[in-house]
């Protein structure tokens, strides 16, 4: 998993929860890497994994509720690292859209060994988009925060649901439907 997650990661729980939470993290998840991530290199994404189960442990949060959260932080954080990417798009579900035919293709030319999850997506109406999302990491919870991140980047409200799948490689659908009162914005 590319630094960037790591960096963005370790400067959100330091500003959260301050530094000594992140050292006392870093110490007890016992880290191949010793922790000392730089954005442009790659780590074994179970450190992130080892990582969160700590701050878990030293801040009485639930894991899928830290992932979300993260995933929020880095929707912001990508937006204002790669402004490009989202200039152009001028509504949530039309990016969300994209995230798997152009964001994460652009993201493969900056960063060729990045590994990055699947979307098979399908337009219910135009103001419903379902997306699957397939990752051998598991990171649905990373997955969902960015979908809320992404929503408050554009300013947009919607109902998003969740059902686990049973496909082999873990699929999970998102649905994310527009709020109606949103109709008018
Ligand atoms: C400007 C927007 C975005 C950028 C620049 C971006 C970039 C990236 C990068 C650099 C990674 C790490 C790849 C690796 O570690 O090898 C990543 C992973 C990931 N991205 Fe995106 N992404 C964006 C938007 C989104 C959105 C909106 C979603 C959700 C719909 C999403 C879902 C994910 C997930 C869940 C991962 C974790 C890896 C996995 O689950 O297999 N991304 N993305």
């Amino acid at each position: 998993m590319k630094g960037i997650i790591f960096t963005e990661f370790t400067e959100m729980v330091e500003s959260v929860f301050g530094f000594d939470t992140l050292d006392t993290i870093i110490e007890r998840a016992n880290l191949p890497s010793g922790g000392q991530y730089t954005a442009v290199g790659t780590y074994d994404h179970g450190e992130m994994v080892s990582l969160v189960i700590q701050l878990s442990a030293a801040t009485g949060m639930e894991v899928p509720a830290l992932l979300k959260a993260f995933g929020t932080h880095l929707f912001h954080r990508f937006a204002k690292i790669y402004p490009d990417m989202i200039a152009g798009e001028s509504s949530a579900l039309g990016f969300l859209d994209r995230v798997e035919t152009h964001i994460h293709r652009e993201v493969l030319k900056l960063y060729p060994n990045a590994e990055l999850p699947r979307f098979e997506n399908h337009w219910v109406t135009d103001r419903e988009l379902e997306m699957v999302y397939h990752s051998n990491k598991h990171f649905e919870d990373v997955a969902e925060g960015l979908i809320l991140g992404c929503l408050e980047h554009f300013n947009e409200t919607a109902e998003v649901t969740r059902i686990p799948g049973d496909s082999a490689d873990g699929g999970v659908l998102f649905r994310v439907r527009l709020a109606a009162d949103a109709a008018a914005v």
